[in-house]
């Protein structure tokens, strides 16, 4: 097989040649004496790469005591019912200013949340949720949070939404989503606008800069893409050679992070845990950050609905669901353990929740691009070339990431779906089409009342959302053997979601909170759609100049605020009333007036139309803003592209 050469030039040669196919990208720079300028430049640490190795492998480190082991799901873990307090409270601020400034007409505010404050159930506990989809889900929810954003110039003006995030209990994010909220959580919560507009010598968000070429050279991180490759290659090898099996999920991982974490190299040290150590996570001011990925189960090719979900927090990884209904401490993932503890006389491990390694695992698709690979307009023969590469890889199980030792071996053997399996594999958290990270916002225990789902899936013919996503969750919620405690509100099919617009405009599901399959949460459901940009851009896109990029990040801000309130000058205060609306049901409280009109024009009201709608092309609901540069190829990207791209990154796991 000619592409499976060994050594990093050949790669980069049979790169070139592919590269005759399409023109547009994978082009080696020269190699480059600045990796040596990148290398001596101690950029200030965060106070997050704390990788015991002081790299990207896991090291073994002494256990703490007491020893780490896994625990049942029974409970939220006690780190998080100890943190939970801290953060309610400091909701209650910006949460009393922003309902404040909404300023429903007959409504106080200001004493409601004081007379709901000490009582945990009745203060409104928010969730927000951010979808996959690639860099246009990254960047459509970059909209959306920088529009919730108190931070964000301009986003306390009349018609806008600012503050929603502060007053926030979650945030949860998957695949794209989830290095959304990676990149912002390894950041120390850096705003949307900070991370956009970056800062100099600093690929972070420079998504011109391919992840298969690595950063530009106009910055200090600079490497040659060959030094680029070298140096994620290396930091791989340092995991295998520590006795860890690596996957393509490690590459993916270490190229990501280039552009989602500020750091040299994109911050091998990083770890995902160590979020709970920043000073602004401890003391509640910031949300709890969730990563959601799915089980491919021992032996199988296909992830369903029933397939066991994975979620990642600070604290903790594991499964709410009866499959494997079990959590792992995340700061000791990598340990040996058996039946839920670490043997007596072994080491514990650390370091093996690398932040960019977790953000990878929640975006593994490599396995589903086989799956689809004939339904993909790839020329034949590099259809066959990629088949039979991807074939090898998934046969060594390469194509997931693969978490060994599987911290739940043994650990409830009767229940336990993958308790004889000595590996965990995950994968994309979106292949069971789960494709909004719900899941941990759902868990009973949580008793979130509002989650606002910012859904950038492409579902249609061009990219946009046609409810999928919400659809997948309510139809889990309905099978008794895997929901576990779980409702959802009652979602209608796709066809009716089109035809009556339920995915052009923001959606409330669940206002009737009897229509539910148990006490769920009222979900805000706001779709991507093009107020001043066409956002539908391809999941398989791999770049993005500035220009472009800050299109769909501004357009992700119009279709959080309805175009700064242009579409409808009530839309803020709605999404205040959304906020409420589960408060107002515990506390009896009638619902005032703007608040019901708020309801009859966003709830959907049950109404069904499953006819077969037509091709769904939206048009623009502003006008449209041009990105239109000097003329540049650059911006030139699809399918065939990336999959060029997608074959020296697997090659590259066989240099
Ligand atoms: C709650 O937050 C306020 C300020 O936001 C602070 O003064 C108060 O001490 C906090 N209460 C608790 C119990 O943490
Ligand atoms: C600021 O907000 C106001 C009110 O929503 C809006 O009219 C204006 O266009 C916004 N300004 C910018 C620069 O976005
Ligand atoms: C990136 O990190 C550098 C060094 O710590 C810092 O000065 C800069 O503000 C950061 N940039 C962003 C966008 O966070
Ligand atoms: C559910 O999961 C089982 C075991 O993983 C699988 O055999 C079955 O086909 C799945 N059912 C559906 C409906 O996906
Ligand atoms: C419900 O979930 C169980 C457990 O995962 C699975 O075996 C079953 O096939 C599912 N039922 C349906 C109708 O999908
Ligand atoms: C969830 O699954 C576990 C494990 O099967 C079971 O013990 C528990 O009772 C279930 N919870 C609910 C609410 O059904
Ligand atoms: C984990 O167990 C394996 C063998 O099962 C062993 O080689 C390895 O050293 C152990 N790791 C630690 C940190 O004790
Ligand atoms: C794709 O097509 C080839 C033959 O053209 C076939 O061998 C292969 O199984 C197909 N793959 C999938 C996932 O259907
Ligand atoms: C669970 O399975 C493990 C691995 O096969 C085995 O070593 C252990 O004895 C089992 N535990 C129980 C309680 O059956
Ligand atoms: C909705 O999206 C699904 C998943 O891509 C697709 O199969 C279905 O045809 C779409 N339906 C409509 C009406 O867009
Ligand atoms: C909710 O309302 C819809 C539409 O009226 C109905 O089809 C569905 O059965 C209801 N679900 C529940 C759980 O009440
Ligand atoms: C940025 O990308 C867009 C979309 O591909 C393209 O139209 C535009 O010309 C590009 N701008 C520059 C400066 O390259």
């Amino acid at each position: 097989m000619v592409f499976i050469m060994k050594g990093f030039f050949t790669l980069v040669a049979s790169a070139t040649v592919l590269n005759a196919c399409n023109a547009a990208i994978v082009l080696p720079r020269d190699a480059s004496p600045e990796i040596l300028a990148a290398k001596g430049l101690a950029l200030a640490e965060r106070a997050l790469p704390n990788s015991p190795s002081g790299g990207y492998a896991p090291a073994p480190v002494d256990c703490p005591s007491p020893r780490p082991t896994i625990r049942v799901a029974s409970s939220l873990s006690s780190s998080e019912v100890s943190w939970l307090p801290l953060r309610r409270n400091n909701t209650i601020d910006p949460m009393t200013t922003f309902l404040s400034r909404m300023n429903i007409s007959g409504f106080d505010a200001t004493s409601y949340i004081n007379r709901v404050k000490n009582n945990a159930s009745t203060l409104p506990n928010i969730g927000i949720a951010v979808s996959g989809g690639g860099y246009r889900a990254l960047m459509n929810g970059a909209g959306f949070l920088a529009a919730a954003d108190i931070r964000t110039n301009n986003s306390t003006n009349t018609g806008q939404i600012g503050g929603l995030l502060q007053s926030a209990t979650y945030l949860a994010g998957l695949s794209g989503g989830g290095w959304l909220v990676g990149s912002i959580y390894t950041n120390n919560f850096s705003s949307v606008q900070d991370l956009r507009d970056g800062s100099k010598g600093s690929s972070v968000w420079e998504f011109g800069n391919s992840i298969f070429e690595g950063p530009d050279n106009d910055g200090i991180q600079v490497l040659s893409t060959a030094d680029y490759f070298n140096t994620i290659s290396d930091e791989v090898s340092s995991k295998s050679n520590a006795g860890f099996n690596t996957s393509i999920t490690d590459y993916w991982g270490r190229a990501l992070s280039f552009q989602l974490v500020n750091a040299t190299n994109g911050g091998p040290a990083y770890t995902f845990s160590s979020i709970a150590e920043t000073p602004n996570f401890m003391n509640g001011s910031i949300p709890f950050p969730f990563l959601v990925a799915d089980e491919r189960s021992p032996n199988t090719a296909i992830v369903s609905l029933n397939s066991t979900v994975y979620e990642f927090n600070p604290y903790e990884m594991g499964s709410w669901d009866p499959t494997t209904y079990a959590f792992a401490p995340t700061k000791y993932l990598g340990s040996n353990f058996t039946g839920g503890v670490v043997p007596a006389g072994q080491q514990c491990v650390a370091g093996f929740d690398q932040a960019g390694y977790v953000m990878g695992t929640s975006s593994t698709l490599f396995n589903q691009f086989l799956l689809q690979i004939n339904s993909t307009s790839i020329p034949t023969f590099l259809r066959n070339i990629f088949t039979t590469i991807l074939t090898d890889v998934g046969e060594d199980n390469n194509d997931i990431a693969q978490y060994q030792p599987n911290p739940f071996y043994g650990f409830n053997n009767a229940t336990n779906r993958n308790a004889q399996a000595v590996e965990l594999t995950l994968v994309d958290g979106g292949e069971d089409l789960q494709n909004i990270p719900l899941y941990p916002l759902i868990q009973p225990q949580r008793a979130v009342d509002v989650i606002f789902a910012v859904d950038s899936s492409a579902d249609t013919n061009y990219n946009w959302p046609n409810g999928t996503a919400i659809v997948a969750t309510y139809q889990r919620s309905l099978n008794a053997t895997i929901e576990n405690g779980t409702a959802f509100p009652s979602i209608p099919d796709q066809n009716t979601f089109v035809n009556l617009g339920l995915n052009t405009r923001p959606t409330f599901f669940g206002c009737n909170a009897s229509n539910t399959t148990g006490d769920a949460p009222l979900i805000v459901y706001i779709p991507n759609a093009p107020y001043i940009y066409q956002s539908n851009v391809s999941t398989f896109d791999p770049e993005y100049n500035s220009t472009e990029r800050n299109a769909i990040i501004e357009n992700g801000y119009d279709v959080a605020t309805m175009g700064n309130g242009t579409l409808d000058a009530q839309w803020p205060v709605c999404v205040a009333c959304a906020v409420l609306s589960r408060s107002f049901t515990k506390t009896g409280t009638s619902v005032p007036a703007e608040c019901q009109t708020c309801f009859q024009r966003y709830c959907w009201n049950g109404t069904v139309n499953s006819t077969t709608p037509d091709i769904y092309t939206p048009t623009y609901k502003l006008s449209e803003i041009s990105v239109k540069g000097a003329a540049s190829g650059l911006g030139v990207a699809n399918t065939a592209v990336y999959a060029v791209s997608f074959v020296v990154a697997v090659a590259v796991m066989f240099s």
